[in-house]
């Protein structure tokens, strides 16, 4: 077991964080055993093409994404990165997760790769944020009446530039790389954990499982999230 770390010997930490952290809440992964897409074929339901083609099929997919995230709650691990963060500065949480749990549990400056399942836009006049919990309260665009879309990066979307260089910039300054339940194999996201190698940080992986990135990190921790943060990483006796 490693020994526990203090997040203060750290000047900049990053938290990279993927559907895993979210497990223990009951939301649940895109891969491995009861992955959503085992049961759902993204084509279908999680593209632009697809919702070009038929929005309500992928409309009701979001919305039941919504409603089943609305009724979790975030875990011991979203609540400790907070506590980190309320506590020392220099701690980043970049995540490829949708679900807003990071933000529920009191994060603040969490950088989404891949968007937000509580927000849509219209391609002319911007993004909507729409917290209702399961069916989004608007469908049309007020300014415009186009029909919205959820505000998620789907396969084959283009990314979210603003998104992506914010996440480079603060990976390439890191002296840390926490990566918490990412299985790694989706690009251009997976490409921050050879960065942050690059630059010099330590690394840390936190997944029950090998993943495709494993290799990369120096220490691999093979626990659940919510078990592994508060024991990894205590916070200061108060
Ligand atoms: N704690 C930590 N890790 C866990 C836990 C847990 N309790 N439970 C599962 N995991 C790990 C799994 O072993 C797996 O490696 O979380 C990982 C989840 O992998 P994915 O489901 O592939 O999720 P993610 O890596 O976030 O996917 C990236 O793919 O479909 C796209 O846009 C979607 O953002 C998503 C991207």
């Amino acid at each position: 077991m490693t020994q526990p770390l203090d997040l203060s010997d750290f000047e900049r930490a990053v938290f990279f964080t993927g559907a895993g952290i979210s497990a223990e809440s009951g939301v649940p992964t895109y891969r491995g055993r009861a992955g959503i897409w085992a049961e759902y074929d993204p084509e279908k339901v999680a593209s632009q093409a697809a919702f070009e083609r038929d929005p309500e099929t992928v409309l009701a997919f979001h919305e039941q994404r919504r409603a089943l995230v609305a009724a979790c709650a975030p875990n011991a691990a979203h609540r400790h990165i907070a506590a980190w963060q309320a506590d020392h500065s220099g701690v980043s949480v970049i995540t490829q997760n949708t679900d807003g749990l990071h933000e529920t549990a009191g994060s603040s400056d969490v950088v989404e790769l891949h968007g937000s399942l509580w927000r849509t836009r219209c391609a002319r006049h911007g993004v909507l944020k729409d917290r209702s919990d399961g069916p989004y309260q608007r469908r049309d665009c007020p300014e415009c009446g186009a029909r919205l879309r959820p505000d998620i990066t789907w396969f084959g979307d283009m990314v979210d530039t603003t998104a992506f260089e914010e996440a480079g910039r603060r990976v390439e300054a890191a002296d840390l790389f926490v990566a918490v339940g990412t299985s790694g194999v989706v690009w251009p996201a997976a490409g921050f954990i050879e960065l942050a190698a690059r630059s010099g940080a330590r690394m840390i992986e936190i997944n029950p499982e090998p993943s495709e990135a494993s290799v990369a990190f120096s220490t691999q921790l093979r626990q659940p999230a919510a078990e592994a943060l508060p024991t990894l990483f205590p916070l200061p006796a108060d």
